[in-house]
């Protein structure tokens, strides 16, 4: 294969802190040759973890070794709770073991747990090294390794402790996600198809009429993810510390937090992505009970998601949700309440999303009611 051809490049035009995202075929195995030509450290500490490592780290260890990079690994637990505390202190100190300086770089090797830890030690050691993400999730690929928000989790909540931290490089290795589950890849897919929803109705048809060949691969996999990462990108670049318009990108995800914290982030029940699936459902019903919307476009939101085998309504999580007034709570915890209003992310019909600062708590709860009868 003449992987070159095939790759696609997104530009992060972020100033001083602008970056390139690579994605395409074998990357890994092309990463030191690509990390070489556009860094000049030589040392580097990679970290990822335990699912990730028997499977690509000898190649991503060796690929830098080939171009005269030398690395330390680090490999942790799989999975949420890894970022907390302990674990940032151990990436931590693995960096500073490794005597990473200001020019050398650390590697996160994993999905958005991974990114989010590796680039949270990355933006403090030293006051801040050089960081490049190796995303191997199509979450990650898609959504958490472009943007530079990293962080853990605290016991008042999830990404509650982290700094702003733009990766120098992401090099997004689309065969990777061949070892990915089917369900993994599908909570990801949600976060594609919902840059569609925010405001690219062309590019949610195409996926309604391309996604069989995102799910198994080649170049219409590379095409979606290179058009999420360019309309993350966009988003970023016009509000990077989240001052207005970024939040448009948690459509579906008020709705979607209330569910994870419902099911106490049980992942056996319900992953973030899905959350999402049934999330940005609710989010364009509810456009549409508020006469925003027409409910054939949540109709068509639905129809796309479910085909791809998402989950779409609260009854899809197995087991028990607790009462509508619980769910709201959750919301009213995310989000900050002023005088029974909430921010809340609506839309007008598909691709057509913005942010409304004042909707009211009242209507929501009757909403949640309606749909989650107990
Ligand atoms: N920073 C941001 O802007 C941002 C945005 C969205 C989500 N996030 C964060 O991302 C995290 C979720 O990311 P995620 O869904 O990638 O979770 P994850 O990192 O837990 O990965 C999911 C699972 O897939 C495994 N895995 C990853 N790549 C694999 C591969 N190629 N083959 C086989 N298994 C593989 C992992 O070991 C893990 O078990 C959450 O903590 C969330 O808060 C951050
Ligand atoms: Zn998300």
């Amino acid at each position: 294969m003449n992987a070159t051809v095939s790759d696609r490049k997104v530009h992060v035009p972020l100033g001083e802190r602008a970056y390139d995202i690579l994605i395409g075929p074998g990357l890994i195995a092309r990463a030191g040759a690509e990390i070489a030509s556009r860094l000049k450290g030589r040392k580097a500490a990679v970290i990822t973890d335990e699912n990730v490592a028997p499977l690509y780290l000898d190649a991503l260890v060796k690929s830098l070794e080939a171009s005269g990079i030398t690395a330390a690994t680090l490999v942790l637990p799989a999975g949420e709770k890894t970022k907390s505390f302990e674990h940032l202190m151990n990436v931590c100190d693995k960096v500073l073991e490794a005597r990473i300086e200001r020019n050398d770089f650390v590697v996160a090797l994993g999905g958005g747990v991974i990114g989010d830890l590796t680039g949270f030690a990355a933006g403090i050691v030293r006051r801040g090294v050089r960081f490049v993400q190796v995303p191997t999730s199509l979450l990650s690929q898609v959504d958490s390794s472009v943007g530079g928000k990293t962080g853990i989790n605290s016991r008042h909540g999830k990404n509650l402790i982290g700094v702003f931290h733009q990766p120098d490089l992401v090099l997004a290795d689309a065969d990777v996600l061949n070892t990915l589950s089917e369900r993994e890849f599908r909570a990801g897919y949600a976060e594609v198809a919902k840059y569609g929803l925010i405001d690219k109705p062309d590019f949610f048809a195409w996926l309604e009429a391309n996604w069989k060949s995102v799910f198994s691969g080649g170049a219409e996999r590379i095409e979606a993810i290179a058009a999420s990462c360019q309309a993350k990108s966009d988003v970023v670049v016009a509000d990077e510390h989240e001052n207005g318009q970024r939040a448009l990108l948690n459509l579906g995800h008020t709705f979607g937090h209330a569910l994870e914290a419902a099911t106490a982030y049980d992942s056996a029940r319900l992953v973030h992505g899905e959350g999402v699936a049934i999330g940005m459902v609710l989010a364009h019903e509810f456009s549409a009970r508020m006469n925003l919307a027409s409910p054939d476009d949540a109709r068509r939101v639905e129809r796309h998601l479910k085909e791809v085998g998402l989950p779409t309504r609260m009854s899809d999580i197995p087991g028990a949700l607790p009462p509508a007034e619980v769910l709201m709570d959750a919301i009213a915890q995310d989000k900050k309440v002023k005088s029974g209003k909430l921010t809340f992310i609506l839309t007008r019909g598909i691709g057509q999303s913005f942010v409304a600062n004042d909707v009211p708590s009242s209507e929501v709860l009757s909403f949640l009611k309606e749909k989650h009868p107990q």
